[in-house]
């Protein structure tokens, strides 16, 4: 079963649904100015999945209490509890299953920082036995993860921005979906940003902040200039869970509205609401009774150098630091979605921007995200791609030394030189002029013709035609050659089928 909900109406005044279900695996980013729609959007996201999901809102204005009224969300007012007592109150709120919201207004941001965390902490450290499916809404998160240092304490930094992590990076697996929106995608830190596999784009009126966004993407900046156009309500949206080319949608009206300036005492409404304040915000338990959950440092090392397999007692390094195998089993698994994505028709035609945006949506949607490369790197790849280089061949040394030479080239022409460099290390037949063009993303043979002249003349290599006409083509140095082949064949690349 997939659960869609309705967030509002697309351009052509089709539904736009957002899957929830694939939600909770790839979180989501909201970015726009102020007064975009974020908040708003937020609200209705929250509306919408208040009948399936449980839900947290971490609200730095109070914008969100009126969800209690209507969708029995408890409200936790952060200035009335320690941290330690959110701690808890986080727990607490996962195990009994109780949609709440943060409410952070009237404290400074200091306070701010350290009690969303300490609830955060909360939601994220309780037992396995409690990791049911949870929306955790974060507005405003450049507060809560800045990009750079402000007026606030070190540690409360570090305490904020560690948790903001956790949510982004490491939640999924307990459950945890992190639902991020910002005013300015430049103020919040790149690593937390990254982790959305999801983005609803509305306004947004400064280069830095566009320039941003078009990269997460994965679109030319030129694309990204329509964000400054985008009227209140209206986002771009893309992503597993929205749509998997960008998508212009006007979202919907909502129950509640933000709380008006004169806030009103109102009665609990339900018993069970009253419940669960009383279970949720019970004193917390005293200081000393915590378990120390990890044992010192040095013993955890003497116990990994005796390898006492059966002791579940790993530490859990925050960054696990990927192991060349995985390393290289991700390259792998990056060069097969590059492959699979050329291997569609017209891929050889198509922009790099576009390219890369399938790419950054197809490795998310297989769990690269904390690994998909930058759109030069990927440019590189596409390079070796085209050439039929996978990632392991250019470990090997001879293809360094072919890479250096093909840096020589203007990076468009990289592609077309290695692509004859490995026909010429393969002894296959040199390639026609249509696959040359097609490497090079264009249709016209009389350039692929054009690009051979240079790049001799650049002295990397040397073309020689034979009686019959067939070309080969010689690597200058390295004296690898193509067999000899017509100029005029169709554009299949050689050795493709061995490949
Ligand atoms: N889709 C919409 N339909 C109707 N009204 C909307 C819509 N989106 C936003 N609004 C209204 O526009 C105003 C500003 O929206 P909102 O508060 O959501 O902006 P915001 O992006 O959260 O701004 P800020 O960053 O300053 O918090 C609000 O009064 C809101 O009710
Ligand atoms: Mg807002």
């Amino acid at each position: 079963m997939t659960v869609a909900i309705e967030m509002g109406q697309t351009s052509a005044g089709a539904p736009a649904a957002l899957d929830l279900e694939e939600l909770l695996a790839t979180r989501l980013l909201v970015q726009g100015n102020s007064g975009s729609g974020k908040s708003h959007l937020l609200r209705r996201l929250l509306e919408q999945s208040a009948p399936w999901v449980q839900q947290t809102i971490i609200d730095p204005e109070g914008d969100f209490v009126s969800l209690g009224e209507r969708y029995g969300h408890l409200v936790i007012d952060a200035e009335d509890h320690t941290e330690r007592g959110l701690q808890a109150a986080g727990e607490r709120a996962r195990i009994h299953r109780v949609s709440t919201v943060l409410n952070l207004e009237g404290l400074d941001a200091e306070n701010q920082m350290r009690r969303a965390a300490a609830f955060l902490g909360g939601l994220f450290e309780v037992a396995r036995d409690h990791w049911y499916p949870m929306l955790v809404v974060v507005d405003e998160a450049q507060l809560f993860a800045p990009a750079a240092a402000g007026e606030v304490s070190d540690e409360a930094r570090k305490l904020s921005l560690g948790a903001m992590t956790n949510l982004m990076c490491r939640g999924r697996k307990r459950g945890l979906a992190g639902i991020i929106a910002t005013q300015r995608l430049a103020k919040l830190a790149k690593n937390v940003a990254a982790e959305a596999s999801n983005f609803l784009m509305g306004r947004t009126f400064l280069d830095i902040d566009m320039a941003r966004a078009a990269d997460l993407l994965g679109m030319e900046r030129r694309q990204a200039e329509a964000f400054r156009e985008l009227e209140r309500g209206h986002f771009m949206a893309l992503g597993p869970a929205l749509s998997r080319r960008p998508l212009s949608m006007r979202i919907g009206s909502t129950e509640t509205s933000p709380r008006n300036g004169t806030p009103r005492l109102m009665p609990l409404p339900e018993a069970t609401l009253e419940d669960a304040r009383a279970i949720i915000l019970a004193a917390p338990p005293p200081e000393t009774v915590r378990p120390q959950r990890r044992p010192s440092p040095d013993l955890l090392d003497q116990l990994m150098a005796a390898k006492a397999a059966p002791l579940d007692i790993r530490p859990e390094p925050t960054e696990p630091q990927p192991s060349a195998e995985d390393l290289a089993e991700r390259r792998e698994r990056m060069d097969r979605i590059l492959r699979a994505i050329l291997a569609e028709p017209d891929a050889g035609f198509r922009v790099i921007g576009v390219l890369y945006q399938e790419f950054v949506v197809r490795c998310r949607i297989e769990g690269l995200a904390s690994v998909v490369p930058d759109l030069s790197e990927f440019r590189r790849m596409l390079t070796r791609a085209r050439a039929g280089v996978g990632s392991d061949m250019a470990e090997d040394d001879a293809w360094r030394d072919v890479s250096v030479r093909a840096s020589l080239l203007p990076e468009d022409m990289q592609g077309v030189f290695m692509m004859i460099a490995r026909a010429a290390k393969e002894g296959w037949p040199c390639p026609s002029d249509a696959a040359i063009a097609r490497a090079y993303g264009s249709h016209s043979l009389r350039r692929a013709r054009r690009l051979l002249d240079y790049i001799e003349e650049q002295g990397l290599i040397v073309c020689q035609i034979d009686g019959v006409g067939r070309r080969t083509v010689t690597l200058v140095e390295l004296a690898w050659a193509t067999a000899p082949g017509d100029p005029n064949a169709g554009e299949e690349e050689p050795g493709s089928s061995a490949a």
